[in-house]
């Protein structure tokens, strides 16, 4: 491929991929995401190679592989076009009755389409479905028409146009304002206005200013940025070369996390193809225009990604942060200007150029705009990716999208903005998912994790796990960030473990005051948010933990006990057979009880008892019944 020198020969390109494709003939994308990856996504894909090659179809359809569609949960997914006929849950041994009925016979199976789990009816539209209904999907919607190692897929849908309008009808100053006027706020996890870093980065005197792409990703449970890279990594780099355009940039980065190979494959090929067309290189598409990229793969500790310390780790340093006296736009990578973005923040940037400022801020709220993608997981009925307005409210997206919580339980908080972040309770869950008013309770956006909590879920441990996390995650470096997180997972633990003293509440607050405020980087300083949010939503659970040795939601292992209703068990044995600590003392036709000295509360008695009988019941401080084997 000889480099493309203009914006027509890219015309010319755009016209002969889309010519060469017959919009009727039938495509089977199948999602190769991670998730359905996982669920045997390759192997339904090879079985499609097989059984198209023995139908002899092999010029009658196409096979994509595409990236995660979003809907991991119902993977592996099938999208039959142009019809857009979707299927779930595919198997390998699926494959021959979907080739022989839908793609010969035009028929659709209905065993494998959606069921909707209110209607009961069967939804045939990826559109259609619930969880796909109610979301906006601008910048991962793509993902499940592109081939992401394909360059022509991509500009087949209009790829690399913005690039164009950028270098050829816009001066760099001008993509600044547009960005600016866009109200574009960092998707990575502090909302900063993304058009203001760029004019402070492009109005620093540096001749050499570097640009990257923050995909270090390692919130818990968090994979937008994943599956974005992953899925369309075109998008991402077009946003980054009309970034580097505008700040006056030649060389940038891809900083991916090494966990992350497709990711780091897919953006690898991307950028030889970007190359190979001229989109990348010394004259992109002949505006003079010179900028070149190159992948670092980071090592995956959670405070890399943190601005100074990706960047020093791009210099070949240990990846920890440092003071950030001057601003990393002024003074970043080898002390030269760096504007550092969200892989998510770069992937808007060719959405705002094509379609402008003005459309950009008619979605969202007044300080918030555009869209935002959230990994939704936890207890909730449809896990997986989810793209949707600003300003859309959190009971919208866990009740429309995420279908609700699972088995009939209650909802009981819904924690975002990653390990830093805040649970929010059941009384807040109207607030709009708006970067303001996050913060205003207690919680933050941050790069889009959302897990979803019911009512068996202890408040006081789930701040200890994010706790915990933090503690194993945190460089050291400050003494309020190492040793205020250390003295909080003791007394979180001491808690947990029905150890927990009078005082313990108001001295964390006490040490999360003090981490706030003197901590080195924000990984210290926002680490108390789920400690916060927690006693400032349920103190109560706290206080129960505290003063009358009793967990609420019945998880603190400590502080809980199994117990056998005598009148309800029927001495079937079950319970004694299966319990791994040999705790449950029973025989034939006696009523067993647990030994709690011996039992460990692994909860298998629980899990094992009938539905039927449902015999075993589990307490805390409370009076057990009669315990004693009749
Ligand atoms: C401990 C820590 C970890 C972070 N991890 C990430 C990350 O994985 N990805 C990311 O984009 N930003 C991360 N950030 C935020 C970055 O420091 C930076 O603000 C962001 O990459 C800027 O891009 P944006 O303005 O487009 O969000 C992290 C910050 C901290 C304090
Ligand atoms: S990986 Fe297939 S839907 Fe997410």
């Amino acid at each position: 491929m000889v480099p493309l020198k203009s914006p027509a020969e890219l015309e010319n390109i755009r016209k002969a991929v889309i010519a060469r494709r017959d919009p009727n003939k039938p495509c089977i994308a199948v999602c190769s995401g991670t998730g359905c990856r996982a669920l045997a996504g390759q192997e339904v894909a090879l079985a499609f190679v097989q059984g198209i090659k023995l139908h002899g179809l092999e010029t009658k359809v196409d096979l994509k592989r595409t990236g995660c569609h979003g809907f991991c949960e119902k993977g592996p997914l099938v999208v039959i076009y142009p019809e857009g006929i979707t299927y779930v849950q595919v198997q390998p041994s699926d494959v021959p009755e979907i080739l022989r009925e839908t793609i010969i016979g035009k028929q659709v199976v209905h065993g494998l389409l959606y069921t909707d789990p209110v209607t009961g009816e069967t939804v045939v539209h990826e559109s259609e479905i619930p969880f796909y209904r109610n979301q906006l999907r601008l910048v991962f919607g793509n993902n499940s028409e592109i081939d992401p190692k394909s360059i022509e897929d991509y500009i087949a849908l209009g790829g690399y146009s913005a690039l164009v309008k950028a270098l050829f009808e816009m001066t760099p100053k001008q993509v600044v304002e547009e960005v600016k006027k866009a109200n574009l706020r960092g998707r990575g996890g502090g909302g900063f206005p993304a058009g203001r870093k760029w004019e402070e980065c492009r109005n620093a005197t540096d001749e050499v200013k570097y640009v990257i792409v923050n995909a270090d990703e390692g919130d818990p449970g968090a994979y937008m940025d994943r599956s974005l890279l992953e899925g369309n990594p075109h998008s991402v780099l077009e946003g980054l070369i009309i970034g580097a355009y505008a700040i006056g940039s030649h060389l940038g980065y891809v900083y991916v996390r090494q966990e992350y190979p497709l990711a780091v494959e897919n953006v690898a090929v991307a950028i030889k193809q970007a190359v190979e067309y001229g989109f990348l290189g010394q004259n992109i598409l002949g505006s003079g225009f010179a900028f070149n990229v190159e992948v670092h793969r980071g090592a995956g500790a959670f405070v890399s990604g943190e601005s100074t310390a990706l960047m020093a780790a791009i210099e070949g340093r240990v990846g920890e942060p440092s003071p950030k006296y001057i601003h990393t736009a002024i003074r970043g990578i080898f002390n030269k200007p760096s504007n550092l973005n969200n892989v998510e923040t770069w992937a808007n940037i060719p959405l705002i150029i094509t379609k402008g400022a003005g459309w950009y801020i008619s979605i969202g709220t007044e300080r918030s705009k555009g869209t935002k993608i959230f990994s939704l997981v936890g207890k909730v009925n449809n896990t997986g990716l989810v793209e949707v307005p600003m300003g859309i409210t959190l009971r919208e997206i866990i009740y429309n999208i995420g279908g609700g919580i699972p088995g009939g339980k209650k909802f009981k908080a819904v924690q975002t903005g990653g390990p830093s972040g805040g649970c929010i309770p059941e009384q807040l869950i109207d607030t709009p998912v708006d970067f303001d008013e996050l913060t205003e309770v207690g919680s933050m956006m941050g790069s889009g994790g959302m897990v979803v909590m019911d009512e068996d879920t202890c408040m006081v441990d789930t701040a200890r796990y994010f706790v915990s996390f933090l503690c194993y995650e945190s460089c050291g470096k400050c003494v309020p960030c190492r040793e205020g997180l250390r003295q909080m997972l003791n007394i979180l633990n001491n808690i947990c473990l029905g150890k927990g003293r009078d005082g313990d509440i108001e001295l964390l607050e006490e040490i999360s005051a003090t981490m706030k405020e003197a901590s080195l980087c924000a990984l210290g300083r926002t680490a108390p948010n789920p400690v916060l949010s927690t006693i400032r939503y349920f103190r109560d659970e706290y206080e129960a933990h505290i003063k009358d040795k009793c967990c609420p939601a019945k998880v603190c292992r400590e502080l809980i006990s199994y117990c056998i209703l005598p009148d309800k068990c029927q001495a079937c044995m079950i319970c004694v057979r299966n319990c791994p600590a040999d705790a449950i003392i029973g025989g034939e036709g006696l009523i067993p009880v647990i030994d709690q000295q011996k039992c460990t509360k692994c909860g298998t008695c629980l899990e094992v008892c009938p539905p039927r009988f449902d015999a075993v019941i589990k307490l805390s401080a409370e009076p057990a019944p009669r315990l004693v084997a009749s």
